[in-house]
């Protein structure tokens, strides 16, 4: 398969990830099969593409004619064999490893000998989902962050048996798509995003439970400091500009007291046994009225594309 011949892309999934997936492949002119096993959950994921597209027509990425050829191009279906014609799966299923492998099972008697297959993911082995193919070469991760429709980074995760070709055809799809692809060159747990999100998050944890400062407070330092900046140059670009004879200083003195938890803290325990689950059930570090969550989501994709317009401007690195 190359870029070329890929002209049908099979959505699995139609939650907050498979439905964001559908949309940019659809504006990206391709023909989207979008299954979901339920029809409720279908008509959710088509709402929530409409809604996003608003999004985007309000900040003049995406005019109302080009948001409905879209749509006209997203064939929802029930049925797993409508996916035959697909050249390419992106699986955005529910994060259990047994239910993976059991629809790539099935995918893998359906889809032509020549689709690629990938999974989104966000840190199961892909390797091990591989398995359930009959051709693992064409298996690959391919990782999304939410909200994909508005977020550049792809990471496109090399399983042990992922040739080099689906590898160079995924970074070819996700450019063509406007995106910025990474290569994940070994299948770690976590991959490179996830990773990096879950070592600030430990040690974000680690200083509410020791009190060293208020979620409100931490959430600062990212928000109106490190965030800021990550967005321009990345922790290894930071580390050249102020000298790696100071990161070698800092690092020897500050790692041993940082957090080196390896299971979930009781901050999170506690929080999840308690049913603060954050958000969805009304209080977590934070407390949310009704509507409050849509609001911040809301602000959030706003303020996000106004940052990439200044970013494709040169104004943001
Ligand atoms: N939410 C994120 O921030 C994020 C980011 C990157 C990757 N991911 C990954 O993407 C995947 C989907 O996440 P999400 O947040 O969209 O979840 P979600 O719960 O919003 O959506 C999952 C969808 O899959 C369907 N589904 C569940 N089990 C199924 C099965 N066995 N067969 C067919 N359909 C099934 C559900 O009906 C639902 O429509 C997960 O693997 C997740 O780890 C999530």
């Amino acid at each position: 398969m190359n870029l070329a011949n890929i002209r049908k892309i099979g959505i699995l999934g139609a939650g907050t990830m498979g439905s964001g997936v559908a949309e940019i492949f659809a504006e990206s002119g391709y023909d989207v099969i979008f299954y979901n096993r339920s029809e409720a959950g279908m008509q959710r994921g088509l709402g929530r593409i409409r809604s996003n597209q608003g999004t985007l027509i309000r900040n003049d990425i995406l005019t109302q004619a080009e948001a409905e050829a879209a749509q006209e191009r997203i064939h929802p279906t029930h049925d797993l064999t409508d996916l035959a014609p697909a050249d390419v799966i992106s699986e955005s299923i529910a994060e259990n490893l047994e239910m993976k492998v059991a629809l790539f099972r099935k995918l893998d008697q359906i889809c032509s000998e020549k689709a690629i297959l990938t999974t989104n993911t966000s840190g199961l082995n892909i390797t091990q989902i591989a398995a359930a193919v009959s051709q693992p070469e064409r298996f690959a991760g391919l990782h999304y962050v939410n909200p994909p429709h508005i977020i550049p980074l792809v990471e496109i995760i090399k399983g042990e048996e992922t040739s080099d070709a689906t590898c160079e055809c995924l970074i070819d799809l996700a450019k063509e798509m406007k995106k910025e692809p990474v290569l994940v060159q070994k299948d770690v747990p976590g991959f490179v995003s996830v990773r990096l999100q879950f070592a600030v998050m430990r040690e974000a944890l680690h200083l509410v439970e020791e009190g060293i400062a208020s979620p409100a407070d931490i959430d600062a330092v990212m928000k109106h400091g490190l965030g800021l900046r990550w967005a321009l140059l990345g922790p290894l670009e930071i580390a050249d500009l102020g000298g790696l004879d100071v990161f070698h200083t800092i690092s020897n003195y500050l790692f041993k007291s940082l957090s080196n938890a390896t299971d979930s803290p009781k901050v999170l325990k506690d929080s999840v046994a308690a049913g603060k689950l954050g958000a969805k059930s009304g209080s977590g570090f934070y407390d949310y009225s009704p509507g409050k969550a849509q609001q911040i989501i809301a602000d959030r994709d706003e303020k996000l594309l106004e940052m990439l317009r200044l970013k494709s401007r040169g104004t943001l690195a």
